[in-house]
Protein backbone atom coordinates (compact mmCIF):
# COMPACT_ATOMS: atom_id res chain seq x y z
CA UNK A 1 0.00 0.00 0.00
CA UNK A 2 1.33 3.52 -0.77
CA UNK A 3 3.19 5.70 2.12
CA UNK A 4 1.53 8.69 2.89
CA UNK A 5 3.37 11.35 4.76
CA UNK A 6 1.22 13.77 7.55
CA UNK A 7 3.21 16.69 8.29
CA UNK A 8 1.05 17.97 11.44
CA UNK A 9 0.39 14.24 12.49
CA UNK A 10 -0.05 14.84 16.02
CA UNK A 11 -2.48 18.17 15.61
CA UNK A 12 -6.00 17.96 15.83
CA UNK A 13 -6.68 16.96 12.67
CA UNK A 14 -3.71 15.40 11.80
CA UNK A 15 -4.26 12.68 14.39
CA UNK A 16 -7.66 12.08 13.14
CA UNK A 17 -6.68 11.65 9.57
CA UNK A 18 -3.65 9.15 10.51
CA UNK A 19 -6.27 7.09 11.86
CA UNK A 20 -8.35 6.88 8.80
CA UNK A 21 -5.10 6.17 6.29
CA UNK A 22 -4.35 3.12 8.47
CA UNK A 23 -7.91 2.42 8.36
CA UNK A 24 -8.30 2.54 5.02
CA UNK A 25 -4.84 0.40 4.42
CA UNK A 26 -2.18 3.47 4.06
CA UNK A 27 1.10 3.25 5.03
CA UNK A 28 1.33 6.41 6.81
CA UNK A 29 4.99 8.50 8.33
CA UNK A 30 4.10 11.74 10.67
CA UNK A 31 5.57 14.56 11.65
CA UNK A 32 5.77 16.81 14.04
CA UNK A 33 8.09 19.42 15.99
CA UNK A 34 4.94 19.50 19.39
CA UNK A 35 4.70 23.63 18.96
CA UNK A 36 0.71 22.62 19.72
CA UNK A 37 0.12 19.08 20.45
CA UNK A 38 2.42 16.36 22.64
CA UNK A 39 3.94 12.80 22.20
CA UNK A 40 1.01 11.72 23.99
CA UNK A 41 -1.07 11.85 21.15
CA UNK A 42 0.23 9.16 19.35
CA UNK A 43 -0.28 6.57 22.68
CA UNK A 44 -4.02 8.34 21.73
CA UNK A 45 -3.55 6.96 17.80
CA UNK A 46 -2.56 4.12 18.78
CA UNK A 47 -4.89 2.95 20.80
CA UNK A 48 -7.35 3.23 18.27
CA UNK A 49 -5.87 1.31 15.72
CA UNK A 50 -3.84 -0.87 17.74
CA UNK A 51 -0.10 -0.13 16.65
CA UNK A 52 2.50 2.81 16.48
CA UNK A 53 2.34 4.48 13.38
CA UNK A 54 5.68 5.97 11.58
CA UNK A 55 6.74 9.17 12.92
CA UNK A 56 9.67 11.22 13.81
CA UNK A 57 10.11 14.53 15.29
CA UNK A 58 10.87 17.41 13.04
CA UNK A 59 10.26 20.71 12.25
CA UNK A 60 9.19 21.50 8.65
CA UNK A 61 10.42 24.62 8.19
CA UNK A 62 14.48 22.68 8.90
CA UNK A 63 15.14 21.69 5.21
CA UNK A 64 17.79 19.70 6.31
CA UNK A 65 16.20 17.81 8.83
CA UNK A 66 12.79 17.43 6.65
CA UNK A 67 14.95 15.99 4.19
CA UNK A 68 16.31 13.06 6.61
CA UNK A 69 12.48 11.97 6.29
CA UNK A 70 12.31 11.50 2.79
CA UNK A 71 16.16 9.34 3.57
CA UNK A 72 14.31 7.26 5.72
CA UNK A 73 11.31 7.19 3.60
CA UNK A 74 11.82 6.92 0.08
CA UNK A 75 8.92 5.19 -0.36
CA UNK A 76 6.35 8.37 0.06
CA UNK A 77 3.86 8.61 -2.67
CA UNK A 78 1.75 11.10 -1.13
CA UNK A 79 1.76 14.10 1.26
CA UNK A 80 -1.04 16.04 3.73
CA UNK A 81 0.41 19.65 4.71
CA UNK A 82 -1.60 20.05 8.32
CA UNK A 83 1.61 22.15 10.06
CA UNK A 84 1.05 25.46 10.87
CA UNK A 85 -0.11 27.95 13.05
CA UNK A 86 -3.86 28.41 13.59
CA UNK A 87 -4.45 31.20 15.21
CA UNK A 88 -6.10 34.19 14.18
CA UNK A 89 -5.53 36.83 16.68
CA UNK A 90 -1.99 35.70 17.47
CA UNK A 91 -1.57 36.05 13.50
CA UNK A 92 -2.32 39.67 13.42
CA UNK A 93 0.11 40.44 16.49
CA UNK A 94 2.94 38.33 14.86
CA UNK A 95 2.34 38.06 11.38
CA UNK A 96 6.07 37.18 10.71
CA UNK A 97 6.12 34.21 13.04
CA UNK A 98 3.26 32.83 10.79
CA UNK A 99 4.96 34.04 7.25
CA UNK A 100 8.00 31.75 8.44
CA UNK A 101 5.96 28.89 9.94
CA UNK A 102 3.32 28.49 7.67
CA UNK A 103 4.94 29.06 4.29
CA UNK A 104 8.35 27.65 4.80
CA UNK A 105 7.27 24.63 5.68
CA UNK A 106 4.69 24.15 2.67
CA UNK A 107 7.79 25.65 0.48
CA UNK A 108 9.92 22.60 2.12
CA UNK A 109 7.41 20.44 1.46
CA UNK A 110 6.64 21.16 -1.93
CA UNK A 111 10.49 21.42 -2.81
CA UNK A 112 11.05 17.66 -0.74
CA UNK A 113 7.89 15.63 -2.96
CA UNK A 114 9.22 16.64 -6.44
CA UNK A 115 12.95 15.90 -5.58
CA UNK A 116 12.57 12.98 -3.44
CA UNK A 117 9.13 11.48 -3.59
CA UNK A 118 8.69 8.54 -4.91
CA UNK A 119 5.26 10.15 -5.92
CA UNK A 120 4.72 14.06 -5.35
CA UNK A 121 0.73 14.01 -4.92
CA UNK A 122 0.40 16.88 -2.02
CA UNK A 123 -2.64 17.47 -0.61
CA UNK A 124 -3.13 21.15 1.74
CA UNK A 125 -5.09 21.75 4.34
CA UNK A 126 -6.88 25.06 3.52
CA UNK A 127 -9.75 26.80 5.09
CA UNK A 128 -12.60 28.50 4.53
CA UNK A 129 -11.09 31.66 6.18
CA UNK A 130 -9.35 32.24 2.43
CA UNK A 131 -13.01 33.59 1.07
CA UNK A 132 -13.56 35.72 3.42
CA UNK A 133 -17.41 37.59 3.78
CA UNK A 134 -19.75 36.32 0.36
CA UNK A 135 -22.54 38.38 -0.43
CA UNK A 136 -25.43 36.56 0.92
CA UNK A 137 -26.47 35.47 -3.23
CA UNK A 138 -22.75 34.14 -3.08
CA UNK A 139 -24.26 31.73 -0.56
CA UNK A 140 -23.81 28.42 -0.23
CA UNK A 141 -19.85 28.37 -0.84
CA UNK A 142 -18.49 26.91 -4.14
CA UNK A 143 -15.02 26.63 -4.92
CA UNK A 144 -15.16 29.14 -7.53
CA UNK A 145 -16.10 32.08 -5.59
CA UNK A 146 -13.24 34.76 -5.80
CA UNK A 147 -10.95 35.28 -2.60
CA UNK A 148 -11.58 38.43 -0.65
CA UNK A 149 -8.80 40.44 0.36
CA UNK A 150 -7.17 38.16 3.90
CA UNK A 151 -9.17 38.99 6.95
CA UNK A 152 -5.79 37.88 8.55
CA UNK A 153 -2.18 37.40 8.15
CA UNK A 154 -3.48 33.70 9.13
CA UNK A 155 -5.83 34.06 6.25
CA UNK A 156 -2.99 34.72 3.84
CA UNK A 157 -0.91 32.12 4.64
CA UNK A 158 -3.88 29.82 3.26
CA UNK A 159 -4.44 32.04 0.16
CA UNK A 160 -0.77 32.31 -0.70
CA UNK A 161 0.23 28.79 0.05
CA UNK A 162 -2.76 27.83 -2.22
CA UNK A 163 -0.83 29.90 -4.98
CA UNK A 164 2.68 27.96 -4.23
CA UNK A 165 0.75 24.98 -4.39
CA UNK A 166 -1.06 26.02 -8.14
CA UNK A 167 1.95 27.51 -9.62
CA UNK A 168 4.56 24.37 -8.77
CA UNK A 169 1.96 22.09 -9.82
CA UNK A 170 2.02 24.23 -13.35
CA UNK A 171 5.70 23.97 -13.59
CA UNK A 172 6.54 21.00 -12.18
CA UNK A 173 5.35 17.98 -14.15
CA UNK A 174 5.34 15.27 -11.86
CA UNK A 175 3.41 17.22 -9.11
CA UNK A 176 0.06 16.98 -8.55
CA UNK A 177 -2.54 19.35 -6.01
CA UNK A 178 -5.45 18.79 -4.08
CA UNK A 179 -6.34 21.78 -2.09
CA UNK A 180 -9.09 20.73 0.99
CA UNK A 181 -10.59 24.22 1.91
CA UNK A 182 -13.03 23.05 5.74
CA UNK A 183 -15.19 24.85 6.93
CA UNK A 184 -15.39 24.61 11.14
CA UNK A 185 -13.84 21.50 11.90
CA UNK A 186 -15.68 20.17 15.46
CA UNK A 187 -15.69 16.88 17.98
CA UNK A 188 -13.18 14.11 18.59
CA UNK A 189 -12.61 10.55 17.49
CA UNK A 190 -15.95 8.99 19.64
CA UNK A 191 -13.09 6.78 21.34
CA UNK A 192 -11.94 9.69 23.15
CA UNK A 193 -8.85 8.46 22.73
CA UNK A 194 -7.62 11.83 20.52
CA UNK A 195 -9.32 14.96 20.15
CA UNK A 196 -8.82 18.81 20.15
CA UNK A 197 -5.97 20.40 22.76
CA UNK A 198 -6.40 23.84 22.64
CA UNK A 199 -3.72 25.23 24.31
CA UNK A 200 -4.95 27.90 27.25
CA UNK A 201 -8.26 29.93 27.00
CA UNK A 202 -9.78 28.54 23.72
CA UNK A 203 -10.81 30.94 21.05
CA UNK A 204 -12.78 28.07 18.86
CA UNK A 205 -16.20 28.16 19.98
CA UNK A 206 -16.53 24.37 21.02
CA UNK A 207 -13.59 23.79 23.00
CA UNK A 208 -14.95 27.00 24.91
CA UNK A 209 -18.48 25.73 25.29
CA UNK A 210 -17.13 21.65 26.48
CA UNK A 211 -14.54 23.61 29.22
CA UNK A 212 -17.49 26.25 30.28
CA UNK A 213 -19.58 23.02 30.79
CA UNK A 214 -16.62 21.35 32.63
CA UNK A 215 -16.88 23.94 35.29
CA UNK A 216 -13.59 25.20 34.12
CA UNK A 217 -14.56 28.53 32.76
CA UNK A 218 -17.28 30.17 34.64
CA UNK A 219 -19.39 31.18 31.04
CA UNK A 220 -19.24 31.27 27.56
CA UNK A 221 -19.15 34.75 25.77
CA UNK A 222 -22.33 34.26 22.61
CA UNK A 223 -20.09 36.83 20.59
CA UNK A 224 -22.98 39.25 19.43
CA UNK A 225 -26.83 38.89 18.81
CA UNK A 226 -27.55 41.89 16.65
CA UNK A 227 -25.86 40.29 13.20
CA UNK A 228 -28.67 40.37 10.28
CA UNK A 229 -29.58 36.17 10.68
CA UNK A 230 -32.65 34.28 11.88
CA UNK A 231 -31.56 34.41 15.68
CA UNK A 232 -28.69 37.59 15.34
CA UNK A 233 -26.15 35.55 16.17
CA UNK A 234 -23.32 34.41 13.81
CA UNK A 235 -24.22 31.72 11.22
CA UNK A 236 -21.21 28.64 10.56
CA UNK A 237 -20.76 25.54 9.04
CA UNK A 238 -19.90 23.12 11.80
CA UNK A 239 -18.20 19.71 10.50
CA UNK A 240 -17.19 16.78 12.39
CA UNK A 241 -13.60 16.27 12.35
CA UNK A 242 -13.90 12.68 11.79
CA UNK A 243 -16.18 13.12 8.67
CA UNK A 244 -13.37 16.00 7.31
CA UNK A 245 -10.75 12.82 8.06
CA UNK A 246 -12.32 10.48 5.83
CA UNK A 247 -12.48 13.53 2.98
CA UNK A 248 -8.89 13.17 3.34
CA UNK A 249 -8.91 9.47 2.77
CA UNK A 250 -11.02 10.00 -0.35
CA UNK A 251 -8.94 12.95 -1.66
CA UNK A 252 -5.55 10.67 -1.85
CA UNK A 253 -6.98 7.30 -3.25
CA UNK A 254 -8.60 9.89 -5.88
CA UNK A 255 -4.94 11.33 -6.52
CA UNK A 256 -3.24 8.40 -6.72
CA UNK A 257 -5.77 6.35 -8.58
CA UNK A 258 -6.40 9.05 -11.44
CA UNK A 259 -3.63 11.29 -11.34
CA UNK A 260 -5.59 14.30 -11.66
CA UNK A 261 -3.11 17.59 -11.48
CA UNK A 262 -5.23 20.17 -9.79
CA UNK A 263 -8.26 19.88 -7.62
CA UNK A 264 -9.81 21.99 -4.99
CA UNK A 265 -12.92 21.51 -2.72
CA UNK A 266 -14.71 22.80 -0.04
CA UNK A 267 -15.36 20.21 2.93
CA UNK A 268 -18.93 21.10 4.76
CA UNK A 269 -22.06 19.85 5.63
CA UNK A 270 -23.81 22.42 3.34
CA UNK A 271 -25.73 23.52 6.51
CA UNK A 272 -25.47 26.54 8.71
CA UNK A 273 -25.56 26.73 12.70
CA UNK A 274 -26.33 30.28 14.39
CA UNK A 275 -24.05 29.91 17.39
CA UNK A 276 -27.05 30.03 19.55
CA UNK A 277 -28.39 26.53 17.84
CA UNK A 278 -25.14 25.45 18.27
CA UNK A 279 -25.25 26.11 22.35
CA UNK A 280 -28.89 24.57 22.39
CA UNK A 281 -28.09 21.58 20.21
CA UNK A 282 -25.36 20.77 23.14
CA UNK A 283 -27.41 21.29 26.11
CA UNK A 284 -29.96 18.96 24.18
CA UNK A 285 -27.33 16.02 23.50
CA UNK A 286 -25.95 16.07 27.27
CA UNK A 287 -28.11 17.16 29.11
CA UNK A 288 -25.78 19.38 30.38
CA UNK A 289 -26.65 23.14 31.61
CA UNK A 290 -24.32 25.65 30.20
CA UNK A 291 -23.70 28.67 31.17
CA UNK A 292 -23.63 31.49 28.50
CA UNK A 293 -24.44 35.24 28.05
CA UNK A 294 -24.51 37.51 25.30
CA UNK A 295 -21.75 39.67 24.41
CA UNK A 296 -20.28 42.10 22.18
CA UNK A 297 -19.32 40.97 18.91
CA UNK A 298 -15.85 39.83 18.12
CA UNK A 299 -13.76 42.43 15.89
CA UNK A 300 -13.16 40.46 12.42
CA UNK A 301 -15.73 37.91 12.83
CA UNK A 302 -17.92 37.24 9.41
CA UNK A 303 -21.23 37.09 9.89
CA UNK A 304 -22.64 33.78 7.87
CA UNK A 305 -21.22 31.29 5.77
CA UNK A 306 -21.30 27.48 4.83
CA UNK A 307 -19.84 25.56 2.12
CA UNK A 308 -21.69 24.08 -0.80
CA UNK A 309 -19.92 20.34 -0.73
CA UNK A 310 -21.85 19.47 -4.06
CA UNK A 311 -18.57 18.94 -5.70
CA UNK A 312 -16.74 16.94 -2.68
CA UNK A 313 -19.86 15.02 -2.44
CA UNK A 314 -19.81 13.90 -6.44
CA UNK A 315 -16.35 13.43 -6.63
CA UNK A 316 -15.32 11.97 -3.20
CA UNK A 317 -18.19 10.26 -3.33
CA UNK A 318 -17.78 11.47 0.53
CA UNK A 319 -20.28 13.32 2.87
CA UNK A 320 -20.51 14.70 6.24
CA UNK A 321 -23.55 13.42 7.82
CA UNK A 322 -22.65 13.13 11.55
CA UNK A 323 -25.01 14.04 13.02
CA UNK A 324 -24.90 17.51 15.14
CA UNK A 325 -25.93 15.98 18.72
CA UNK A 326 -23.70 12.82 17.94
CA UNK A 327 -20.76 15.04 16.98
CA UNK A 328 -20.91 17.38 20.30
CA UNK A 329 -21.15 14.56 22.62
CA UNK A 330 -18.47 13.37 21.15
CA UNK A 331 -16.41 16.47 22.17
CA UNK A 332 -18.12 16.50 25.12
CA UNK A 333 -16.49 12.80 25.69
CA UNK A 334 -13.40 13.85 24.87
CA UNK A 335 -13.70 17.06 27.75
CA UNK A 336 -14.37 14.71 30.31
CA UNK A 337 -11.26 12.85 29.56
CA UNK A 338 -9.24 15.65 29.48
N1 LIG B 1 -17.86 32.29 19.26
C1 LIG B 1 -18.55 32.74 20.36
N2 LIG B 1 -17.95 32.59 21.58
C2 LIG B 1 -16.72 32.04 21.75
C3 LIG B 1 -16.02 31.59 20.60
C4 LIG B 1 -16.63 31.74 19.37
O1 LIG B 1 -19.65 33.24 20.27
O2 LIG B 1 -16.22 31.97 22.88
C5 LIG B 1 -18.49 32.43 17.93
C6 LIG B 1 -17.70 33.28 16.97
O3 LIG B 1 -18.03 34.63 17.15
C7 LIG B 1 -18.13 32.71 15.64
C8 LIG B 1 -18.40 31.23 15.93
O4 LIG B 1 -18.54 31.15 17.33
O5 LIG B 1 -19.32 33.31 15.25
C9 LIG B 1 -17.28 30.33 15.49
O6 LIG B 1 -16.06 30.83 16.00
P1 LIG B 1 -14.71 29.98 16.00
O7 LIG B 1 -13.67 30.81 16.68
O8 LIG B 1 -14.96 28.62 16.56
O9 LIG B 1 -14.34 29.78 14.45
P2 LIG B 1 -14.25 30.88 13.30
O10 LIG B 1 -15.46 30.71 12.47
O11 LIG B 1 -13.91 32.19 13.83
O12 LIG B 1 -13.04 30.35 12.42
C10 LIG B 1 -11.70 30.69 12.77
C11 LIG B 1 -10.95 31.09 11.50
C12 LIG B 1 -10.79 29.90 10.60
C13 LIG B 1 -10.09 28.84 11.33
C14 LIG B 1 -10.90 28.51 12.53
C15 LIG B 1 -10.23 27.44 13.33
O13 LIG B 1 -11.64 32.12 10.85
O14 LIG B 1 -10.02 30.23 9.48
O15 LIG B 1 -11.08 29.65 13.36
O16 LIG B 1 -9.05 27.89 13.88
F1 LIG B 1 -9.93 27.77 10.52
Amino acid sequence: MSRVLLTGATGYIGSHVAVELVNAGYDVIGVDNFSNSTPKVLDGIEKIIGKRIDFMEVDCTDYNAFEKVFEQYPDIEAAIHFAAYKAVGESVAEPLKYFKNNLRSFENLVELMVTKGKGANIVFSSSATVYGQPAMDELPIKEDLPFQPASSPYARTKQIAEGILEDCVRAYTNLNGTILRYFNPIGAHPSAHIGELPNGVPNNLVPFITQTAAGIRECLSVFGNDYNTPDGSCIRDYIYVVDLAKAHVKAVDKMLQEGIRWNVFNLGTGKGLSVLELVNAFIKATGVNLNYRIADRRPGDVEQYWADPAKANAELGWSADTPIEEVLLSAWKWQQKL
